[in-house]
């Protein structure tokens, strides 16, 4: 019945996550507000383990991409779950940081690291610096021979493959400000270069092919480029390299008709391509890292708004205004993405109104969502969006000096306040005069 497998009804009619009721926690904490569901995040983790155990003999390492959700209690989660940490700034490095997560899972990333970030990666000792491009490379190298170290590092492939149509299209994926290209002969070189620096540690090679992907067939086109140039590097070179970073990107339930794949099948898919590869090319099956990010946070969270002005108009529409908007949630005004949306205190009644849900900041694009199927909505009814777990308090801004909201984490239906709500004198701290 709903997006999301922690989500529920009680007996007043109120919807529930991880067995709380969302209406006390909106009266507890305030609106806006996000709520997570700890014991949702745990399971997903678990569930990409046991399938790398089932499908792969566990020679592989699931990477939470903490750009969809940051912070330390996350962090904290990932460290205790034994999965690896995608970080792309300082900032999500500094946040493992806080919480003493093992440098030798760590992941970072990044188009355009800047010094500061590479001497903080060298510093901490991250396990792979996946670097971007050949700029990097170079200044890696003397970075780490500046500092007496080796760098481990995979480099990012641009595979050429287009996840969201389908079609395999096998031209445009030069055009990616990420990675290097493989038809152009840059990926190769950079290998060569990585091989003679007297700085530089080369473990293996990363792809990402996208977000929200339904399919599994670009993830195995993607698995099998790669197997490919690992081979074709191993014959011109001798240099077997021995991790595959497949990404992220796997797609969640918004909407109750979304259909994802379950996370176990997409792992024997794509172990069967892989052994399958590996054997026809005569190459040994690589260690496999996967970085979902959305999949592991997104369906475990929600936001919860207090419904303000309701603004009817004949034949147009109806505006329901929250007390939140593009400032927590951007995802609407960025890319239309679809919620789903419910009157919380009122969830056992069947939804028999569409409506738009509208922020309050000034900004007619400032929207949640349009036709919306709702219950019938009045002022000071608590609104639920669902699936807001990933990309929604990781991309909010303070557009309008709105204070972002706090995040509060259930687990085993216990609440706690893992992200404060920021305060006024929080909004003007950098300001001076
Ligand atoms: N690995 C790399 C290198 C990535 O760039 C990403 C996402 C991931 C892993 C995790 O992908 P996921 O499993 O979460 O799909 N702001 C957009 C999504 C941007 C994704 C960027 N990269 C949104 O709100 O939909």
């Amino acid at each position: 019945m709903f997006v999301s497998d922690c989500l529920g009804l009680n007996e007043l009619g109120h919807l529930t996550i991880g067995g709380r009721d969302t209406v006390e926690l909106a009266q507890a904490y305030g609106t806006p507000l996000y709520v997570m569901d700890e014991n949702e995040i745990r399971r997903a983790c678990t569930s990409y383990r046991e399938s790398i155990q089932k499908y792969y003999e566990g020679r592989g390492l699931v990477t939470y991409a903490s750009k969809a959700f940051c912070c330390k209690a996350i962090c904290n989660i990932a460290k205790e779950e034994g999965v690896g940490l995608d970080v792309v700034s300082i900032g999500e490095l500094y946040t493992a940081q806080q919480v003493a997560f093992p440098a030798e899972r760590i992941f970072f990333h990044g188009n355009n690291k800047t010094v500061e970030e590479l001497l903080a990666a060298l510093e901490y000792g991250v396990g792979q610096i996946v670097v971007d491009n050949l700029g990097e490379l170079e200044l890696l190298n003397q970075l780490a021979i500046s500092q007496k170290k080796k760098a481990n590092i995979i480099f990012r492939i641009k595979p050429g493959i287009d996840a969201h149509t389908h079609d395999f299209v096998r031209t445009g994926q030069i055009d990616s400000k990420f990675g290097l290209a493989l038809e152009t002969g840059e990926a190769l070189e950079a290998v060569k270069q990585a091989l003679s620096m007297e700085g530089i540690r080369l473990k293996g090679l990363h792809c990402h092919i996208g977000s929200q992907i339904f399919d599994i067939e670009p993830f195995e086109h993607a698995a099998e480029v790669m197997l490919h140039f690992m081979a074709d590097i191993k014959e011109q070179t001798g240099a077997e390299l021995e991790i595959l970073d497949l990404g992220g990107g796997f797609g969640i339930k918004y909407l109750p008709e979304h259909d994802p794949v379950e996370y176990d099948r997409y792992m024997q898919k794509v172990s069967e391509t892989v052994k399958r590869t590996c054997d026809a090319r005569n190459f040994a099956t690589p260690y496999i890292v996967i970085e979902p990010g959305r999949s592991i946070v997104g369906p475990a969270g929600i936001t919860l708004y207090t419904v303000g002005a309701v603004k009817e108009i004949p034949q147009v529409r109806t505006y329901v205004s929250i007390d939140g908007g593009m400032g927590d949630n951007p995802r609407y005004i960025l890319y239309q993405s679809a919620y789903e949306a419910m009157v919380a205190n009122k969830a056992a009644q069947p939804k028999s109104k569409e409506v738009t849900i509208a922020g309050k900041c000034c900004e007619s694009g400032d929207l949640i969502g349009e036709r919306m199927p709702i219950q019938e909505v009045q002022p000071g009814d608590i609104i639920a969006v669902l699936a807001t777990g990933a990309y929604n308090y990781s991309m909010a801004s303070n557009y309008n000096r709105i204070p972002r909201p706090p995040v509060v984490m259930l687990r085993d239906g216990k609440d706690r306040l893992v992200v404060k709500r920021e305060s006024l004198e929080d909004l003007v701290r950098n300001d001076l005069l």
